[in-house]
């Protein structure tokens, strides 16, 4: 399999990519979601941390990610596909990408509005993104809360989609996502 996407199908690197930061993100919701209802504690403190890190190397890797996108493109949808299902596929596809960047900086934000420090896995600090502000911190903490909503609305929605063309429109849009599957076998006169 190539690593570079080609017109028919998704490479090695944007699968990577796809799946690394779609379970990075879901398993981030889960920790947000365990973590803020824990007591206080050391153990909740070092859940915070890793919340923390973690986000901030999905952070890292959807820049990564972007840069691949616009540098590598994307294949062309399966032939089929109705325009304006092509059309609402490429803004939720938009709209993950923004999330994806706004969730990590927001939590940033509100880590920075609250005053509090930031550490990358107790390896070294990260510079504040604002100075403690009471009324950003609550900005902050409504845009990350809000942005949690919209993003799990969209990757159901995502998932959804994905599935559908899976086992109703049988094409291959989910599995030229995955690895080693959905070469379209080659048709017609042999060359
Ligand atoms: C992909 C990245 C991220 C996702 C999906 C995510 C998701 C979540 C979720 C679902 C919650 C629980 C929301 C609630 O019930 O109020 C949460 C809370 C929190 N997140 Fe994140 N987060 C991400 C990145 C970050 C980063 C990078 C930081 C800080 C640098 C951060 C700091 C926090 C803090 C401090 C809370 C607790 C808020 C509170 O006490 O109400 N998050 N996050
Ligand atoms: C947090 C979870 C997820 C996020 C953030 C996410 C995000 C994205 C993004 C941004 C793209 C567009 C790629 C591009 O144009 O560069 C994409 C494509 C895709 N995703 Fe996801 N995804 C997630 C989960 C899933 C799941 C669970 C499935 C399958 C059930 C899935 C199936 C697909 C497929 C098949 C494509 C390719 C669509 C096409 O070729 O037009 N994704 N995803």
């Amino acid at each position: 399999m190539r690593l570079a996407n080609t017109r028919d199908r998704w490479g090695l690197v944007s699968i990577g990519f796809h799946w690394l930061l779609a379970i990075g993100i879901l398993a981030m919701i889960g920790i947000g979601l365990y973590m803020v209802d824990m007591p206080n504690s050391m153990a909740k403190l070092r859940m915070y941390a890793l919340h923390k890190s973690i986000g901030l190397t999905i952070l890292a890797l959807v820049v990564l990610r972007l840069g691949w996108r616009l540098y590598a493109g994307a294949p062309a949808p399966e032939p089929g596909t109705p325009r304006w299902q092509h059309a609402a596929a490429t803004t939720t596809h938009w709209l993950l990408y923004g999330l994806m960047i706004a969730m990590p900086l927001s939590g940033w934000l509100y880590n920075s509005a609250s005053n509090f420090p930031l550490q990358w896995f107790g390896q070294f600090n990260l510079p504040a993104i604002a100075s403690p502000d009471p009324e950003l911190k609550a900005l902050a903490r409504n845009l990350h809360r809000w942005g949690y909503y919209l993003i799990c609305m969209l990757v159901l929605l995502h998932s959804a989609a994905a599935i559908k063309h899976h086992l109703v429109d049988r094409d291959r849009t989910l599995l030229r996502m995955l690895p080693g599957t959905g070469e379209r076998p080659r048709t017609g006169a042999p060359e």
